[in-house]
């Protein structure tokens, strides 16, 4: 379905802005005094924990919110560490992979390809995908190459404006392309964009994590350069409004988390996820905690930061309170009445705790917890999602303490989360009866395989942002030490299968992008923790649950 790239062709020009011909704001230039500001709009001051507990690892003394000095990072192919990062070959070899994905439209850098393996000609590999993107981008940021990222951000955000229509029906306005292709015409020697926004994908679902990971990128891109101008620019601010507008409409919810159908975000495939998916709440109050950031304070701006900031309140109770699991709530859960009615009711959601997997006793630790996978009415998934809980603890949606539990159980559950390669995309695989009926038998999907309890490289550079804002970055040092065992040596593959990820994913594309770009964005974080503001947002005290929960949740 070629609707969206003939509209292109007929417009003659989707993209011909001038923006474009502009040079971006080089680090160099950057004027300090409008970093500043920048970091004196966000939402909370830097919290002093952080001191505190890099301090008492006997870790190097860091303060968070002076988190960038873009001017100290260099352009060079090869960067060159500070501490002497580059002295693994794999540094090296990932950033002359990763400069090897870059796509050029009428002459400038606008994303990387998803893979360099486009082996098979069906897949759509050879796109520029928003969410696999956001990995590259932030090693071109911490690398001081601002350039590509604005130019991403301008691009998917003329996408953005595109008609999008799946048969006879009109999509949202403010929905962000799943990706995107530039077209060479030979013969003319023009350049079109193609993209796609759930109507060729597989099982045509629109990506709704893509404008989240829009809105967080701007904000990085806007924290790591300094350059508040791009986010400020009209059309930037109609953006993140359309993007806010599609989640902030009212209508029959009586929960203040997204309704999602299953495969619109990173598992894009039928995966038992529809309802209220972790990954895609995270990274719903993450981007409305940077839309509060970026949105200007005019008459337009002002009624939508109320609207957001009303709903952060509802979100972060709801989250807080009814996706949080540890070994207290587990066992409440398996003590309670059902069929309770009134404003009194304990078990809400009427979960049945018959309902209860035999696993999940086995593997919750006696300390630690987890944000569940999702809950909705009789329905609690309870499987471990990394994307969602490492979002949680970098946006604050997690308190410190949760986020503490969350290094707790990774520490705890080392074999099944980590293993041979790190990360499982979720914890445990479904298999036989459950996987014919919640995956429609998807043999993509078989269990232990892909996004079914397989073990994706990119995940690392989330669980290493996550470890360091937690201030435990020995966690991530040893789990880049595994996957620095065989990642370059496998290819970089795009995903690992088998219980503990020995094995190289069945149909896994090699030379996948953010395989490549996560290690590098893993290691450069590592070095050089400064880099951790771009993607993490500190505690908002106002937020603060009035519930006592449980024992692993203390105020
Ligand atoms: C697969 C993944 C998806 C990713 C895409 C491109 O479809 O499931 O998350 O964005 O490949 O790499």
């Amino acid at each position: 379905m070629d609707l969206t790239q003939n509209e292109c062709v007929n417009n003659g020009d989707c993209d011909n802005n001038s923006d474009f011909s502009k040079r971006s704001d080089k680090p160099r230039h950057l004027n300090m005094e409008r970093q500043r500001s920048f970091d004196e709009r966000s939402l909370v001051e830097a919290s002093p924990r952080y001191t505190t507990s890099w301090a008492e690892n006997g870790q190097r003394h860091i303060d968070l919110d002076s988190v960038f000095s873009p001017s100290k990072r260099s352009s060079f192919n090869t960067p060159r560490g500070q501490y002497g990062y580059e002295a693994h070959p794999m540094f090296a070899e990932a950033w002359e992979s990763l400069r090897k994905t870059m796509v050029y439209f009428r002459g400038q850098p606008v994303g990387t390809i998803a893979a360099l393996d486009n082996s098979d000609e069906k897949q759509n590999y050879d796109q520029v995908f928003v969410r696999d993107f956001i990995p590259s981008g932030l090693a071109f940021l911490m690398n001081g190459e601002p350039e590509i990222v604005k130019n991403f951000l301008l691009k998917t955000l003329r996408l953005q404006s595109w008609e999008k229509k799946i048969d006879r029906f009109q999509l949202g306005e403010g929905v962000m392309p799943a990706s995107f292709k530039v077209l060479h015409d030979p013969v003319r020697n023009t350049e079109t964009l193609m993209a796609d926004f759930g109507e060729t994908a597989i099982g045509r679902v629109a990506p709704v994590d893509s404008g989240f990971w829009w809105i967080i990128l701007l904000r990085a891109y806007t924290k790591s350069t300094g350059d508040t101008l791009l986010a400020e620019r009209p059309e930037c601010q109609n953006g993140i409004r359309l993007v806010l507008a599609l989640c902030l409409s009212e209508g029959f919810d009586t929960f203040p988390t997204l309704l999602c159908a299953d495969g619109c975000s990173m598992i894009d495939r039928r995966m038992g996820v529809y309802g209220y998916p972790i990954e895609i709440q995270a990274l719903f109050f993450m981007a409305l905690r940077c839309a509060l950031v970026l949105l200007k304070q005019d008459d337009q701006g002002k009624e939508l930061v109320d609207r957001i900031v009303k709903r952060l309140h509802a979100l972060s109770f709801h989250m807080r309170s009814y996706f949080w699991l540890d070994l207290k709530q587990l066992n409440d859960i398996y003590r309670y009445k059902t069929e309770e009615y009134s404003h009194t009711a304990v078990n809400k959601f009427n979960v049945i705790p018959d309902s209860l997997p035999e696993w999940v006793f086995d593997f919750m630790p006696t300390y630690g917890g987890y944000f569940l996978g999702n809950v909705g009415p009789s329905n609690m998934d309870f499987r471990w999602f990394c994307l969602g809980n490492c979002i949680a603890i970098l946006s604050s949606l997690a308190t410190p303490e949760q986020s503490l539990a969350i290094m707790d159980l990774i520490e705890s559950r080392w074999e099944e989360l980590v293993g041979d390669m790190p990360v499982k995309v979720c914890y445990p695989a479904i298999e036989s009866h459950d996987w014919r009926i919640i995956t429609g038998c998807d043999p993509k999907n078989t269990r232990w395989s892909y996004h079914n309890g397989g073990s994706w490289p990119v995940l690392l550079w989330l669980l290493t942002a996550a470890c360091i804002k937690v201030g435990r970055p020995q966690i991530a040092r040893r789990a880049i030490e595994v996957a620095e065992l065989r990642l370059a040596k496998d290819g970089w593959p795009e995903y690992y299968d088998g219980k503990s990820g020995r094995y190289v994913g069945k149909q896994a594309r090699k030379h996948q992008t953010w395989s490549v770009a996560g290690y590098l964005v893993a290691k450069m974080m590592l070095e050089d923790p400064s880099h951790l503001g771009m993607i993490s947002l500190e505690e908002d005290k106002q937020m603060k649950p009035m519930v006592k929960r449980s024992s692993s949740w203390t105020f």
